[in-house]
């Protein structure tokens, strides 16, 4: 048998991720049940982008397909966060949501709310396109990984919840914690919603969609604070704690018209 390899990038299940040879094993989520047909179905209607499910284990283990390439770890080196790289991530989404608009979603499955679109949606998102959830080849995100938050919601969600990661749509003091320096939010926005092709009355919407995303985001760290996780407590305090949401949310109001003249002109 294979050996064991401890992979890293994730939070929610650190130390609990291992490869073996060609698989991947993890914690599977409570909801495996629905979600391995959904990716199933996914490579079904064309979309090879994403793990494999291949079983699960009596102790509560998922095994899925391992995707070869890297994936970005924090601080997240330039060659992750080139305008090519951001195109390339637009165009993956659109992608995964093109495959997914075509598989019916289980509506008897309890999806997690955590990540979720409040306005709810008949496909899946992702919901967590974080740098850590995408394997890049030769500069290009070539895969998606990690579908534990998927719920149904609208495809202008899972748009915005992937430009906070990837523009990203933070303050410049909040992004120089994670991201390189000078990176310019409005024009990154205009190449991701370029790459994934969005239509003009959705870019209108995009940035108070964002503003509702980086809410419930928001929300979700304080309930994970409040359930007393240590590792989502740690990220907090080391990254600013709740000033720096303050200033997140109060940057991103401040500069609306901003993102909304570069996104539609
Ligand atoms: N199917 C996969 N193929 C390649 N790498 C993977 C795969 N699944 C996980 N990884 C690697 O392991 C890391 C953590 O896995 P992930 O499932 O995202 O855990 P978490 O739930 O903690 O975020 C990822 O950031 C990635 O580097
Ligand atoms: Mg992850």
């Amino acid at each position: 048998m294979a050996e064991r390899e401890a992979l890293v990038g994730g939070m929610v299940n650190v130390g609990a991720v291992f490869r073996r040879g060609e698989l991947v094993e993890r914690p599977a989520p409570p909801n495996a049940g629905a979600l391995h047909p959904y990716l199933l179905a996914l490579k079904e209607h064309g979309f090879d982008a994403a793990p494999v499910p291949v079983g699960l284990t009596a102790d509560g283990r998922e095994q899925l397909t391992f995707i070869p390439g890297d994936v970005a770890v924090p601080p997240f080196a330039d060659r992750f966060m080139t305008k090519a790289a951001l195109r390339s991530v637009g165009s993956l989404l659109r992608r995964l949501h093109e495959a997914g608009a075509a598989v019916a979603v289980d509506t008897r499955t309890e999806w997690p709310r955590d990540l979720a679109d409040p306005a709810g949606g008949t496909m899946l998102c992702h919901n967590d396109v974080c740098p850590e959830n995408v394997v890049f080849r030769a500069g290009r995100a070539a895969a998606l990984i990690d579908f534990d938050m998927a719920a149904p919601g609208r495809p202008l969600w899972d748009v915005a919840m992937t430009a906070r990661y990837w523009v990203p749509m933070l303050d410049p003091v909040s992004a120089a914690t994670l991201y390189p320096v000078g990176l310019d939010a409005p024009a990154r926005l205009r190449v991701l919603a370029d790459g994934y092709g969005l239509s003009a009355e959705e870019r209108a919407e995009l940035p108070g969609v964002i503003e509702q995303a980086t809410e419930v985001c928001r929300a979700f760290v304080t309930q994970r604070v409040a359930e007393g996780d240590p590792v989502c407590l740690q990220a907090l305090t080391e990254r600013g704690g709740w000033q720096r949401w303050d200033r997140i949310q109060t940057w991103l109001a401040d500069h609306r018209e901003t993102f909304m003249t570069a996104l539609l002109n």
